[in-house]
């Protein structure tokens, strides 16, 4: 765990590898960090390891997975148990482990949310990523070649997190429009929405999608009412650009950060570089950590034209 930033379990979409280079677009220092979009909330947990802000707020509108973060703020030695527990039982069951994730899931959409059992999904189903069907049921297949994070691996993980955020926190399972209606000067908002390509109307891969003309309805609210933000917001892999670029007239920076080789082109053969797409808001021009102005391009970014 040395040099890098804890985390909790894989989950698709995470920011965790991107976070250095993301958090060299915001301030050293702020009041409020709020992430309506959390995820496993990798932006907010590499933020308070170096301490940047006074309070966080976590939200996601999925909340066995707000309940996993919360868990493992508030009662981490619980939340490791109860996973103990959980995973422990897979190399015990009658007919071996993957019926034994399809137990457990089974379980879970029959109402045991348990952050144990959520945790449990997510460290054992295909690469972290929560798949719904239209009935909300989770139905995600596992993998089959892995066991899912060990608890011994897990345990230092989740006291870290707790370490840096307990008494700091708030957790939060609402709409991402309701949590921006709370925001003000002072905080600095991090949204990373579900990708367009899954977006407009119900979006399987993450609980529920977006509308774009919402967001950016929601995106030039906070430009009116002066708050801090960042977005990262699809990208573009090769010559290929992935998603529609958010208004002109918002007024946003948009630098690309390289999020390595695409997995996808070398498979057939092909070496190209995938960019994260990052907008970020006229107020926090100048307000950044790295020392440069963010119109120069930094070492690893691509400004986009
Ligand atoms: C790309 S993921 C965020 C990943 C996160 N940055 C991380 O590092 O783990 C997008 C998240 O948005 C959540 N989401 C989707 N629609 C939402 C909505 N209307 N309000 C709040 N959260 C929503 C999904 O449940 C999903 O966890």
């Amino acid at each position: 765990m040395s040099g890098t930033v804890p985390h909790i379990v894989q989950y698709q979409g995470s920011k965790r590898i991107l976070a250095p280079q993301i958090l060299q677009y915001m301030p050293r220092r702020f009041e409020r960090l709020v992430e309506p979009f959390a995820g496993m909330a990798a932006i907010t947990i590499a933020n308070a390891v170096q301490g940047r802000a006074d309070k966080y707020i976590v939200n996601d509108l999925n909340k066995p997975l707000v309940s996993v973060l919360q868990a493992a703020v508030e009662s981490p030695m619980d939340l490791v148990s109860g996973y103990a527990q959980v995973w422990n039982a897979q190399f015990s069951y009658s007919g071996g482990s993957i019926s034994h994730f399809y137990k457990v899931r089974d379980d879970f959409n029959g109402g045991d949310q348990s952050p144990a059992n959520m945790l449990y999904l997510l460290a054992r189903c295909v690469k972290g990523s929560v798949r719904y069907s239209s009935n909300g049921q989770f139905n995600q297949s596992p993998d089959k070649r892995r066991h899912g994070t060990s608890p011994k691996t897990l345990k230092p993980n989740v006291q870290a997190i707790s370490w840096h955020l307990n008494g700091r926190t708030t957790f939060l399972t609402s709409d991402y429009r309701e949590v921006l209606e709370t925001t003000r000067p002072g905080d600095l908002v991090y949204m990373d929405p579900p990708y367009q390509g899954v977006c407009n109307a119900r979006d399987n891969r993450y609980f529920s999608g977006i509308e774009f003309s919402d967001f950016v309805e929601a995106v030039d609210m906070l430009n009116r009412r002066g708050v801090d933000f960042l977005i990262s917001y699809d990208g573009q892999c090769g010559d290929r650009q992935y998603g529609e670029d958010l208004p002109k007239e918002l007024g946003l920076e948009k630098v690309l950060l390289n999020a390595g080789l695409s997995s996808q082109s070398l498979l057939l053969g092909k070496k190209e570089v995938t960019y994260e797409a990052l907008y970020i808001s006229r107020g926090l021009r100048g307000k950044t950590s790295t020392s440069k102005s963010i119109t120069q391009p930094l070492l690893f970014d691509k400004i986009a034209v």
